[in-house]
């Protein structure tokens, strides 16, 4: 296993339910920590809580997210993690979506990640070493009913980071792609109209655990991908 101590580590929506516990199993490995979400206060508390440093983004701006990344550069020659925990998760039937449901899915689940690619990986590929590690989800392959436009963002991140990885076989940098099921977070409090079970998801921590072990894996190969899924998580 790699070692986390003193690699300087990226979580891109640590506001957020697995964001939160992973940047907890960071610090308890001794990472160098910076954060972003949108949520100043909670994020701030989370710095605090962390040792991390804090940075306010919502990364559907391009300009937002080249000025953070700006800031760390400055800091520090490359980012050696990028955790993207970002998203948002609108579940609904096809007829119900609007136009703005479509544009605000994209934009945080598709266009985002775009964005950090863009500003992040160039200090990567001139270091020829990085792990991006993203959350496609089980929908990013999988479709659901109800997941029209979350499925469209996350196929769509998904066919997006394959196609950068093809592009980096020469350098060593690694994309990691963890397909998740149901895991018991805020992203399901609003705005998804299913019936699922959340006690029997998985919990956020055990989410973070399995970002936490993808981080850790030797460098002399990729771990393309990783799936975490619920026994059931059916309502009875
Ligand atoms: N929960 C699940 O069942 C599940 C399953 C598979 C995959 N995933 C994926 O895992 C990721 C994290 O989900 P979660 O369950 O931890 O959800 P969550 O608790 O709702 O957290 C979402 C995080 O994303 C941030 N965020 C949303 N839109 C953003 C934007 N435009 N710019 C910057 N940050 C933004 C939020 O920031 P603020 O709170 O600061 O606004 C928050 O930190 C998402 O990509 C989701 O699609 C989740």
């Amino acid at each position: 296993m790699e070692s986390l101590q003193n690699k300087n580590v990226l979580i891109v929506g640590a506001t957020g339910g697995i964001g939160e516990e992973v940047a907890k199993m960071m610090k308890n490995s001794k990472a160098n920590l910076f954060l972003t979400g949108r949520d100043t206060a909670k994020l701030n508390a989370l710095a605090e809580k962390t040792g991390g440093k804090a940075y306010t983004l919502d990364i559907t701006d391009e300009q937002a997210v080249n000025a953070v990344a700006e800031k760390i550069h400055a800091d520090i020659e490359q980012v050696d993690i990028l955790i993207n925990v970002a998203g948002l998760g609108v579940v609904k039937p096809f007829d119900d979506l609007t136009y703005e449901d479509f544009d605000r899915t994209i934009a945080a689940n598709l266009r985002g990640p775009f964005n950090l690619l863009k500003a992040f990986l160039p200090a990567m590929k001139k270091a020829k070493k990085g792990l991006i590690v993203n959350l496609p989800g089980v929908l990013g392959k999988t479709p659901m009913a109800g997941a029209s436009v979350y499925a469209a963002s996350k196929y769509g991140l998904n066919g997006m980071l394959k196609s950068v990885r093809e592009e980096l076989r020469r350098t060593e940098v690694r994309i990691t792609n963890l397909y998740l099921g149901g895991v018991d977070t805020p992203f399901w409090d609003e705005e998804i109209d299913i019936r699922f079970d959340r006690k029997k998801f998985i919990t956020a921590k055990e989410a973070a655990t399995a970002v936490w072990f993808l981080c850790q894996q030797p460098r002399s190969g990729v771990v393309s991908e990783m799936a975490l899924q619920p026994f059931n998580h059916q309502a009875i």
